[in-house]
């Protein structure tokens, strides 16, 4: 039977419908969750057999740790062993609650499951009301991976969810599209330098307004962890290549493709191809938004390929290039010879 799916509205939220998903957490279950970055897939964070059916729903690997949602600080002593070093003080202050994932130490009562065996586990209090509600209610802070399978498109919407996961969970909650639309930046820290593993909802260039950071360089970072960074992922099911910003399609061959650029930038295309916007460089917040949404709407149309071009941008254009990338196997065509 596929799950119920209860509408619970942002700014009103439906008191029978966050006891419901509280109750059924609780007691072990699923409970796909709406956040201000994508949907979560929840469960009780201390209940290893709760965790373990995330795991088995989605068909993801246990070596690819899960993060885990506290309704406030206060929750923070339940997850986190010791005190939260400095930096990571500084960026919850500054971000919590909000789509910023901190990597600290692991607090034994959470299952090593959670973290895939690491002593360090990812942990984030969300800004959306239906989620903090849920996790209060719950009383117990919620492991939650985006709610998709495996390898596959990220949920924004809660019919997202439903396609993905329907027939695997116990409960959808509803709260319309979500806001930033990816997901949280995830960071680690290196002695005072914070270690932007998943760039995210969160630029790196606010990030270091308020701390030192860098991003992870996985061949010389050795001693940092940064697992669950497959080269495929955020992936439609029809095959999928990038190319770099401005490139230049007009020479390919003709065929039944669909290619994602951007508005007032549409190049000359070959026969067959059709043009998708992902929005504007100028707004690169509403292409973040929409931005599986309409990569998952290519992929239902059915074409023989999905062609999507980077924005080159900075800021929260380094979230949408590496969902972009990933979408085409980490693998960036310059040229038609490299398509
Ligand atoms: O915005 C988000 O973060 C969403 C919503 C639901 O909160 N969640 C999310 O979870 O994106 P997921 O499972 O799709 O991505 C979790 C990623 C892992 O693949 C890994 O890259 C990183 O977070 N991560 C989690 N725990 C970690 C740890 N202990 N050490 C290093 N990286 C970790
Ligand atoms: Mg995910």
């Amino acid at each position: 039977m596929p799950a119920p799916l209860l509408p619970c509205p942002t700014d009103n939220p439906d008191s029978a419908v966050i006891e419901r998903a509280a109750s059924v957490l609780r007691a072990g279950g699923l409970v796909a969750i709406p956040t201000e970055t994508v949907y979560g897939l929840g469960a009780n964070a201390l209940d290893t057999a709760a965790v373990a059916s995330i795991f088995t729903a989605k068909g993801r690997p246990s070596s690819d740790p899960l993060i885990v949602h506290i309704d406030t600080l206060a929750m923070a002593p339940q997850v986190v062993d010791g005190d939260f070093p400095t930096p990571a003080r500084i960026l919850a202050d500054a971000y919590w609650p909000g789509p910023l994932t901190l990597v600290l130490p692991r607090h034994p009562t959470v299952p090593a499951a959670v973290a895939s065996g690491l002593p360090l586990v990812g942990v984030r209090c969300p800004a959306h009301p239906t989620a903090q509600a849920i996790i209060s209610a719950a009383g117990v802070p919620i492991a939650a991976p985006s709610a998709n399978r495996f390898g596959r498109i990220s949920p924004t919407r809660a019919s997202h969810v439903a396609a993905e996961l329907g027939d695997r969970i116990d409960l959808i909650v509803d709260s319309g599209p979500c806001s930033a639309g990816v997901e949280s930046t995830v960071v680690s820290f290196d002695g005072d330098m914070a270690v932007v593993l998943r760039h995210g909802a969160i630029p790196l260039e606010s990030i270091a307004s308020h701390v030192a950071v860098r991003s992870i360089d996985t061949t010389s970072d050795t001693a940092i962890a940064s697992p669950g960074h497959d080269e495929r992922h955020y992936s439609p099911g029809i095959p999928t290549t990038t190319v770099i910003a401005g490139f230049d399609p007009s020479h390919a061959p003709p065929g039944n493709v669909r290619y994602l650029g951007y508005e007032g930038e549409e190049p000359e295309l070959p026969a067959g191809w059709s043009f998708v916007p992902l929005g504007s460089r100028s707004d690169l917040d509403a292409i973040a938004h929409d931005l599986y949404d309409v990569l998952r709407r290519a992929d239902v149309a059915a074409p023989t390929r999905i062609i999507a071009e980077l924005t080159g941008e900075a800021g929260i254009g380094r979230a949408i290039d590496d969902r972009l990338s990933r979408a085409g196997s980490s693998r960036i065509a310059r040229s038609v010879a490299d398509l």
